[in-house]
């Protein structure tokens, strides 16, 4: 396992987000966390990088107990966190925004990494020298992928990467993580667009109201009534 939960308990003063939860994550794998909203998607993804502090259990990568480092030394471990609402940085350029991902990357594999993010994502490649404000929402997306990728990750966080964006566009998107997946990088995909998740992942989890209220691979998912109703419009 890259990644494991083990009783992973997150709370915000008296409200606790995530109860008791246990994730296991394969090297090379996509695992899709979905949930409504409200549901501790976001606050798993936090405790895996190291933005929020657990009350109780424990986050193992590649078998190491991390969960008293900081989120710096995990980023350099290899965890790299795409947040909710693609942050890039509006005022910098494109250029500058992929740099600051390899902040704790040494300068050549720093431009390797680069090249390799505007191979996956050509759209970039053009618009190099323009600040990320002036990009549309998909191109920020990209960005903010790519950025993430800069730091060589063996695992990616991805918070929402398909919000708000257009189909065509969360298909580009989607492409690019198969690419990202096939070179080794291991996923975990948080979603509301359950039906691409399901594509990309071989397993999932469901949560509700800071549980795991189901979990199973996509086929055993889709055919589980609960979640067709709830979350594949059925
Ligand atoms: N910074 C915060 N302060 C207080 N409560 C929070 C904070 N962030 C999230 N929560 C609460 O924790 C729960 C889980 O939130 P979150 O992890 O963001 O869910 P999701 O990403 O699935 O929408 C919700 O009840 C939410 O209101
Ligand atoms: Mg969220």
């Amino acid at each position: 396992m890259v990644l494991s939960l083990s009783g992973l308990t997150c709370s915000y003063g008296p409200v606790t987000a995530i109860h008791a939860l246990r994730i296991g994550v394969r090297a090379h794998s996509v695992v899709a966390i979905l949930g409504a909203n409200g549901a501790g998607k976001s606050t798993t993804l936090k405790a895996i990088s190291g933005l929020v502090r657990p009350s109780r259990g424990s986050v193992f990568f590649n078998g190491t107990d991390i969960t008293r480092i900081s989120a710096a030394k995990r980023v350099k471990l290899g965890i790299a966190h795409c947040p909710e609402g693609r942050r890039v940085f509006v005022g910098e350029t494109v250029k500058e925004n992929l740099v600051l991902g390899g902040h704790l990357a040494s300068k050549k594999s720093i431009d390797s990494k680069i090249a390799e993010v505007l191979e996956l994502f050509p759209a970039l490649e053009r618009r190099l020298d323009q600040v990320a404000g002036s990009l549309s929402g998909g191109e920020q997306q990209m960005l903010a992928i790519g950025r993430a990728l800069v730091s060589s990750p063996k695992l990616l966080l991805l918070d929402e990467p398909s919000l708000g964006l257009a189909p065509i566009i969360i298909r580009r998107v989607f492409e690019a993580l198969v690419q990202i997946n096939k070179q080794g990088t291991a996923i975990v995909l948080v979603e509301q667009n359950v039906s691409s998740a399901l594509k990309l992942a071989s397993y999932a989890y469901v949560l509700r109201e800071g549980r795991i209220g189901l979990e199973g691979t996509p086929d055993e998912l889709t055919a589980n009534e609960q979640v067709h109703g709830l979350y594949l419009g059925g």
